[in-house]
């Protein structure tokens, strides 16, 4: 794209932690919802993609991630379709081993990490040996001189919710991120659900170019012509621009997680790609079963 068609753009925040340290109920905190609630056993199994409006006027992406060991690959997808990860640590727990780890996939993706240091509202909450634990992964905060930009928040007490969303769009105002909106859409399946009702169900984040009801999309070895678009509001919306996450209706079959998304210009294109691919797949699956 040429440097005169991009426009700024929202960061989209990936929240990362160890398990149970308080990502989604931070989430829930700042959207004000409750979807812990909602989760079998209070663990997050797939990863929620939102969009809520700054203090500052700005809009912010959120992904969440689930913190639970099992889903390695979803933190590392996570990091990567990402500019700010936002990392979660209990106060009164430390750093722990998904600690280390979402560092480590932010680090590989070469994106800046904001610490929250949550729960402070506990009695037996310890911050400052969080701070200091931290220094062992050579993330240094402000307060101990570094670079790192910090939060003590409180998910239950509603504290410092709207700082963390100011350190957020302080940080993606130095990021300065911008894409065209003028283009075909381009963008990362997040998550993807055969729905009994709804037919094949794909959350999606654009990322360049602007995604319209009634475009052919191509994911993976899927394809589909747009029937609706939804944002996590439940609401229908006729288009969805850069940084936006949106729920696309109308694949043939469910995309996999971490796909790209592309908008092609006809039906025989996407089917074309999409044979393509699956008979890649099926030539794989067969090299594979041979070994
Ligand atoms: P996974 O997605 O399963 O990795 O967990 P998570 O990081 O999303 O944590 P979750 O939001 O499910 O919270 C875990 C537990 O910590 C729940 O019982 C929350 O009520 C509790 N919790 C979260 N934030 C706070 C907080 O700020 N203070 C206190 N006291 N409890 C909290
Ligand atoms: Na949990
Ligand atoms: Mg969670």
């Amino acid at each position: 794209d040429a440097p005169e068609s991009l426009k700024p753009r929202p960061p989209v925040v990936t929240i990362m932690g160890h398990v149970d340290h308080g990502k989604t109920s931070l989430l829930d905190a700042i959207r004000q919802t409750n979807v812990v609630k909602g989760e079998a056993g209070g663990i997050t199994q797939h990863i929620g993609a939102y969009q809520v409006t700054s203090p500052l006027g700005g809009k912010i992406t959120f992904i969440d991630t689930p913190g639970h060991a099992a889903f390695t690959a979803m933190r590392a997808r996570g990091a990567k379709s990402t500019d700010i990860v936002v990392l979660v640590v209990a106060a009164d727990d430390g750093v722990k081993p998904q600690t280390a780890e979402a560092i480590n996939h932010a680090r590989a993706a070469g994106v800046p990490i904001i610490v929250a240091i949550n729960k402070v509202d506990k009695p037996e909450a310890k911050p400052e040996k969080v701070r200091s634990e931290l220094l062992q992964y050579e993330i240094q905060v402000e307060s101990l001189g570094g670079e790192t930009l910090e939060v003590e928040v409180s998910a239950k007490a509603r504290t410092n919710l709207d700082k963390l969303l100011e350190i957020i769009q302080l940080q993606s105002e130095i990021l300065e991120l911008k894409a065209n909106p003028d283009r075909p859409a381009e963008g990362t399946v997040i998550e993807a659900k055969l729905d009994r009702g709804r037919g094949p169900v794909a959350t999606a984040l654009v990322q360049r170019g602007t995604l319209y009801q009634g475009d052919i999309v191509v994911a993976g070895s899927e394809w589909g012509r747009v029937r609706a678009l939804v944002t996590d509001q439940g609401d229908t919306t006729p288009e969805a621009g850069p940084s936006m996450p949106v729920e696309i209706l109308g694949f043939n079959g469910a995309p996999e997680a971490g796909d790209r998304i592309a908008v092609v210009e006809n039906e025989a294109r996407a089917r074309e790609i999409a044979d393509y691919r699956t008979r890649q797949k099926r030539e794989q699956a067969a090299a594979r079963a041979v070994v």
